[in-house]
This record gives C-alpha cells, structure tokens and sequence, in this order.
C-alpha cells in the first residue's frame, strides 16, 4: 500500500470539536457562555480524544448574527472576555497537545465596522469600493433580483448617498468586494494577526460566496421551490456565489496560511459533490477541507448513504483528505434528525469513515434540538422568516454538563432554555455509564486514536441489503468490518462472496462486545458495529 509511510498531518488524522462559545460554559454568570468557561472544559474535551477546537466567532461584534456579524477582526467581545483570555486559552489548549481552529468570516462584516462606516459615508469615499455599492434600476427598484439567505432582497437602499449596497445574509452584513485589492490585503492582515497569536487555523465562513458575478446578472428562477422553504430558495443563486474567481482568493489564503508551519484552513461550502471537489484548488492549493456537509443533507437511508459516501470518495482529487460532518451551529442536531437511537449508530459512521470527523459539542451526550417558545426566539433566521420553523435557536442550546441548576453552564438564567430532561440528559450522567452515548464516543475516539486503519487506512464499501450500509477500514496487516443498521428493525448480514471472522470491538450494544463472530451475523434494530476481522 503506497501510502502507509507518508506522514499525516494534524488535521488528517484528528478529530475537530465544534463549540458554539454562547452555549458552551458560562464563567461570570451573566447567562452566556465564555473564553474563561471553556478553558474550564477543556479537560472533557482532551479526555474525549478531540485533536482540535473550533470555536464560532468571538470578535467584536453588535450580534445582529450573533457574531458572524464583525465589527472588528482583531478584538475579542467582552462577552466573551478578552484578549488575555484569549491567549489564556490559546495557551491552554497548546499546552493540553491541542489546536485551535477560529472561525473567520471574510464574506461581509457589521455594518457597524469603521470600514463600513466609511464606505457609506459618501459616494467618494476611498472605501466607497469595499462594499458592493449600486445605482438602482431607472424605476428605482433594487439592481437586481439576488435574494438575502434570511429572508427579502439582499439590497439595501441606503438613503444618504442614494445607492444600494448588497448583503448576503442581514442588512446588518453588508458583503464585502472581494475584487478590491485593499479589501484582499486587508483580510490576509487579519490571519497574519491570528496567526502570529500561534491560531493554527481558521474555518471559512460561507467560502462560496465571497465573489459574485462582475456583471451582477439576476439569477435565475428555481423551479422546485416549495412554499415552506426560505424564499431565499426561489432562485438558482448561479451568479451570486461559487464563481471561478473565487479560487484566486482561496489560493491567497492558502499563501498566507502555507508562510507558517502546519496551518489550514477549512471552507464552509454548501455545493454538489463535483462543485465541493474545486474548492480543493488545483494543485491542492485551495483549503485543505471543503467542509462535507452530505451526512446533513442525505436521507437516511442506507443506500442513498452508501451512494453518497461512494460517491464523495470518488471524486476526492489526487490527494485530497476527506472529512465528514454530522452536525453544527446551523443544522437541526443528529438526535433530532434521526432519533435518538440512530444517533448512536450515525456517531459510529462519522467516527470510521475515511476522513477528518468535525464533532458539535453537545452531541457526544446525544443533545437533542430544544424547543424554544416562539416569543423567545432569538435567531435573526427565524425572526426574519415566523412560521417556517427556520430557527437555529434548538440547536445552540447550552452544553449539559450535570444535574445541577442550569445543568451547571451557569449560575444564571442561560441565553437559551435548556431542555426538560437536562438533569438526565448530561456529561456527569454519562461518564459512568457504559451504555452511554458518552461512552459510545469514547470507545470509538480512543479506537481510532489507536488504529492506523481507522484513522488512516482504506476505505472499502461492502456488498449489503438495505437497511444495512457496510464497509471495511484497512491497512496491510489490519482489517475493520463496519456494519450499520440505518432502520428501527433487525436486520441480517450474510454476504455471498464473502468470507469473514472477527471480534466485535465496539458495539452501539455494549453486551455484544468481545462476541466472535463469523460469516453471518443478525443485528439489532439501530445497532452498529465495529469487526476486528481475523487475519487472512
Ligand atoms: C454561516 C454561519 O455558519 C451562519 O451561522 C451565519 O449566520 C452565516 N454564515 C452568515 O455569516
Ligand atoms: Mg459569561
């Protein structure tokens, strides 16, 4: 095997642990989660075997969007405390053999950035250009018909200089113009000023939006658009991201990155696999993991699974590393999804397929989405859209950590409810419970952390009737056998032309582990399995 000697880097063979920094602990008990009260967790985060923390935004910011909306890259919220706990915890998680991932968001800043200020302050402005600014239509009406990802027109009429300026997400984020070159250097001095900190690396919020068509043509019409969808999916949004010349900024972020040691960078990208694929850059030039994001949207079912996962692996490019992602701040949580029993069950497939896995906090104890009463909502998403159910709110709640007031997140009222069952549902419960969605984590984190062939080895799908999806991890001298029940039933695997005997190393049912096994074996409803298979 050709590649069994190459040295893998950090971001290739870890694991990446998402916190969403409002919802993870709370240290001076104003109800929001902090940079003191996650160095207070990071023992439980290096105890579960994560490699790297990726932490949402914590800049300045009027939290029109709850931090993707900066008004300055290189300050610290004081919400979030500091810059001193800034490097307390930078220093923290280096010092526990960890990294540290901040997420930047070089698309569109608040409108409450001086750049931005500036830029609207008069039509001759030296950074009028900073922003995409456009005379209106002879009627008056907007430029053109580009949609905002929240709801309305993605232009905003600004009164004063008597021109529109375009906004991806809120009015309150104005899109920056990424074919200017000031702005261009400007956002490689905000990684240097990370990078120098010692930040290993950055997830690129909405990587795919950052240039838009330089003739700004309207976009055309979806003609599969479903009324409880966002009005945002009435168009094809073909001329407002994922442009060709997008990937002249990602290459100079990678030059940025690539002047330090062993930094990287992923890109959020919602796109078709082919599409996903570019982003890799050519020559691998582009960001080291487009994020993967088919597990959030593929049916769960086994063979659209399997097709999915077959699929990706096929078009990876030369070289490219995979990854995989189950859950984040934007997407329903994998309980809610798929039920609490298949949350087990997709927690092993994240944690054996091929590919770097991203972990949302809360989900390694099975956090469900919790419901928030409509006048509590918080979400601009679902604020700007009432009766689409289009809030993140459920699934940013605060981190259960045990049974105590406030499931010990905070001695007050947290930002965000926390759910009914909280005092069962927690990381205290879990820790000495075997059958535990904790300890299903810990068993596979520390398997992959110990075995070559699930970290870094082949991946091999395996001939199986739905409702199974199977596959083999492997490297010269060690084989894993996956097998996955996707459905409620019990189900058989008895493979034709293939021959097998092996040891259940974990199990979603802890009592099978250690089981020998051999040819055929029947399953459980919801219940998955790692094989040590037998040398040949
Ligand atoms: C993607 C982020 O993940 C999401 O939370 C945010 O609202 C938008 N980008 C806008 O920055
Ligand atoms: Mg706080």
């Amino acid at each position: 095997m050709k590649d069994e000697n190459q040295k893998y880097l950090w971001w290739q063979e870890g694991v990446i642990y998402q916190i969403y920094p409002r919802s993870y602990q709370d240290s001076d008990g104003d109800g929001v989660g902090d940079l003191q009260g996650i160095i207070q967790r990071l023992d439980h985060i290096k105890s579960l075997g994560m490699t790297a923390i990726w932490i949402s935004p914590i800049f300045s910011s009027p939290m029109a969007d709850f931090g993707y909306d900066i008004s300055d890259y290189c300050d610290i919220h004081p919400l979030f405390g500091t810059m001193e706990d800034f490097d307390e915890l930078l220093q923290a998680v280096h010092d526990r053999g960890m990294k540290l991932i901040l997420d930047l968001v070089p698309n569109h800043t608040s409108n409450e950035h001086p750049w931005f200020k500036e830029s609207r302050s008069s039509k001759d402005n030296p950074k009028r250009d900073w922003y995409i600014w456009e005379d209106a239509k002879e009627d008056g009406s907007e430029p053109n018909n580009w949609l905002s990802v929240f709801g309305g027109s993605a232009w905003e009429w600004d009164e004063k200089t008597q021109q529109y300026y375009y906004h991806a997400f809120l009015k309150e984020q104005p899109d920056l113009n990424w074919r200017n070159p000031e702005v261009q250097e400007a956002m490689m001095n905000v990684m240097r000023f990370w990078l120098d900190k010692g930040v290993d690396g950055f997830r690129v919020d909405v990587m795919w939006h950052m240039i838009k068509d330089d003739q700004l043509r309207d976009n055309p019409t979806n003609p599969n658009y479903k009324s409880h969808q966002a009005t945002y999916e009435k168009l094809i949004p073909a001329y407002s991201t994922d442009q060709p010349e997008v990937h002249d900024i990602v290459h100079m972020m990678r030059k940025v990155l690539d002047s330090y040691d062993e930094r990287m960078m992923i890109g959020e990208i919602y796109l078709p696999i082919h599409k996903l694929m570019t982003y890799y850059g050519t020559d691998k030039n582009g960001a080291h993991l487009p994020f993967n994001f088919l597990l959030l949207s593929t049916d769960w079912d086994a063979g659209e699974i399997a097709s999915n996962i077959n699929q990706y692996e096929a078009a990876l490019p030369e070289g490219g590393w995979p990854n995989w992602v189950l859950g984040n701040h934007d997407q329903s949580r994998i309980s809610s999804r798929v039920g609490q029993d298949q949350a087990r069950v997709a927690a092993m497939l994240l944690l054996t397929l091929r590919g770097t896995p991203t972990i949302y906090y809360g989900d390694e104890i099975g956090m469900r989405d919790v419901p928030i009463p409509e006048e509590e909502v918080q979400d601009p998403q679902g604020l700007n859209m009432p009766g689409l159910n289009l809030s993140r709110d459920p699934q940013r709640t605060p981190m259960q950590w045990d049974d105590s007031e406030n499931a010990g997140f905070s001695p007050s009222k947290p930002w965000l409810p926390l759910p009914a069952d909280y005092r069962r549902v927690n990381v205290k419960a879990q820790s000495d419970d075997h059958g535990s969605m904790l300890a299903l984590h810990q068993r596979l984190l520390n398997l992959r952390q110990e075995e070559d062939a699930l970290r870094i080895g082949h991946y091999k799908p395996m001939e199986a009737q739905k409702p199974l999806l199977a596959y083999m991890r492997y490297t010269s001298n060690t084989r894993f056998l996956i097998l996955l029940n996707l459905s409620h039933k019990t189900c058989h695997f008895h493979p034709e032309h293939f021959q097998f005997e092996g040891t259940i190393e974990i199990d979603t049912l802890p009592e099978r582990e250690g089981t020998e096994v051999k040819d055929k074996i029947s399953l459980s409803g919801d219940e998955g399995m790692v094989i040590r298979l037998k040398h040949l």
